[in-house]
């Protein structure tokens, strides 16, 4: 069978549009009505998606007043989806910083089992600095603490989901025996950051443990993806940069012992799609008008770990020197210098460079037909760019409806995109291998 392509859904908002949440094409529905997130899952479900994902920032973002800036909580929300739909992945974002890794294990075990084999976690270490203030008010850790800390949280979560033999669980209603203890064992961690006994209070579950997700692109993060991600989210704005990422991430993944089809490297992609190019282009001007400049400034000062831009005039064209060095942000680090090559490229103005990222944050996005979106997702699927695509519709659910029926079946007739699914397990979806049970 021919490499088959993965797509995964990201649901954010309305659509990832900045002002998607106020296009008459959006959902009719409050982003607090479960029913919104349970028709994406499963429409996304019929369209045989590997998955859905949610992001997650711990904190309420600053600039509310101009786009919902928050959300419900999206471990809760993959407990509804898991009754709600029966076959397709389900990731949820979770953050090394401001969890403790006792909880994480068993929350992420616990929807293990609920969905039957079908949970994901984003590994984030959170960049931002608000997020900071909620937990013991210290400010943000460096970002090479920040990931020092991940490295033994990594430690501690898989020593206590494997702290269960598989077969340590009787349930013998007969022999009136529940379990082996002598198949249970602690853990005994005694690190620089954390100190936990385990074992886990609750047995292996159906995956091992959940699919390992990541979507850090600095240095430290692609390293880390390296070690561990069985799937990589990353924002890039050019083909040649994602084919570049795409080498370096394969490259680091072999180095690291793993097999070079054991990490798939998903690039985000927000196609507006409509049945012309000039009513795509129009459609892409109409989400433009309702867009706020001034709320794109402030959430471009965020990513910049707050630094100040409001002296930009906003028709001025940019200068890589109208921005802070990436290397001392300790923010969203990798994201900075996604921006920083398009202004060196581009030399856009800041009003242009915000209506850029209004789009989709920084990551790719494109206007266009359906043929046009299918033939840039196989290109890049075929030259060296990705596994497949992290899929941003611009709104939703509008532009996820039409992905569907459009696009989807031009990647089947073209025998890169499954007619069916085959497996029942997200492991399964993307083509991964369990994980052997380290209980020996
Ligand atoms: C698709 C995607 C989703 C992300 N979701 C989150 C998220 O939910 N929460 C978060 O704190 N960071 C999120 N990030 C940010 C990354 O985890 C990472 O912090 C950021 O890309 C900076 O990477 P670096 O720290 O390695 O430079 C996301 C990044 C991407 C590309």
């Amino acid at each position: 069978m021919k490499r088959q392509m993965h797509l995964n859904l990201f649901i954010h908002s309305r659509g990832h549009h900045e002002a998607s949440w106020r296009h008459p094409a959006a959902s009719p529905l409050s982003l607090f009505d479960i029913r919104y997130y349970q028709e994406l899952s499963q429409k996304a479900e019929a369209g045989l998606f590997d998955s859905i994902f949610f992001a997650d920032q711990l904190a309420l973002q600053d600039d509310i007043a101009h786009g919902p800036r928050t959300g419900l909580e999206p471990l809760t929300v993959l407990s509804a989806l898991a009754v709600s739909t029966h076959r397709i992945g389900l990731i949820s974002t979770a953050s090394t910083t401001y969890t403790e890794p006792f909880n994480l294990a068993r929350q992420f075990a616990s929807l293990d089992h609920i969905s039957r084999g079908r949970i994901g976690w984003n590994i984030v270490t959170s960049w931002s600095a608000l997020s900071a203030h909620n937990y013991g008010g210290t400010g943000l850790l460096s970002h090479a603490e920040r990931y020092a800390r991940a490295e033994e949280f990594m430690t501690v979560v898989q020593g206590l989901w494997d702290s269960w033999a598989d077969d340590a669980l009787l349930d013998d209603r007969v022999s009136g025996r529940y379990a082996k203890p002598e198949r249970i064992r602690p853990l005994n961690h005694e690190g620089a950051y954390y100190q936990v006994a385990g074992p886990l209070n609750l047995p292996r579950c159906p995956q091992g443990r959940p699919v390992f997700v990541q979507a850090g692109s600095s240095d430290q993060g692609r390293g880390f993806a390296a070690r561990y991600a069985e799937a990589i989210f990353t924002a890039q704005l050019e083909k040649r940069t994602a084919q570049d990422f795409y080498a370096d991430l394969k490259s680091r993944v072999v180095a690291a012992g793993r097999g070079v089809d054991q990490a798939l490297i998903l690039p985000g992609l927000s196609p507006l799609i409509a049945s012309s190019e000039a009513e795509a282009q129009r459609l892409s001007e109409e989400l433009g008008e309702l867009a706020n400049p001034e709320a794109g400034r402030q959430r471009l000062s965020g990513r910049f770990g707050g630094y100040d831009f409001s002296y930009l005039p906003l028709d001025k064209p940019l200068e890589p020197e109208d921005f802070p060095d990436p290397s001392t942000v300790e923010a969203a680090r990798s994201r900075t210098e996604v921006i920083l090559a398009f202004v060196r490229r581009e030399k856009p103005t800041l009003r242009q460079l915000l209506a850029m990222l209004a789009g989709a944050r920084g990551h790719y996005t494109l206007a266009g037909t359906p043929e046009q979106v299918a033939d840039l997702m196989v290109d890049w699927f075929n030259d060296g760019a990705a596994d497949g695509f992290n899929v941003m519709p611009p709104v939703l659910p509008a532009m996820l409806e039409v992905f569907i029926a459009e696009v989807i079946p031009l990647l089947q007739r073209r025998g890169l995109f499954r007619t069916a699914y085959e497996g029942e397990t997200l492991r399964a979806h993307y083509g991964l291998a369990e994980p052997a049970s380290q209980f020996g």
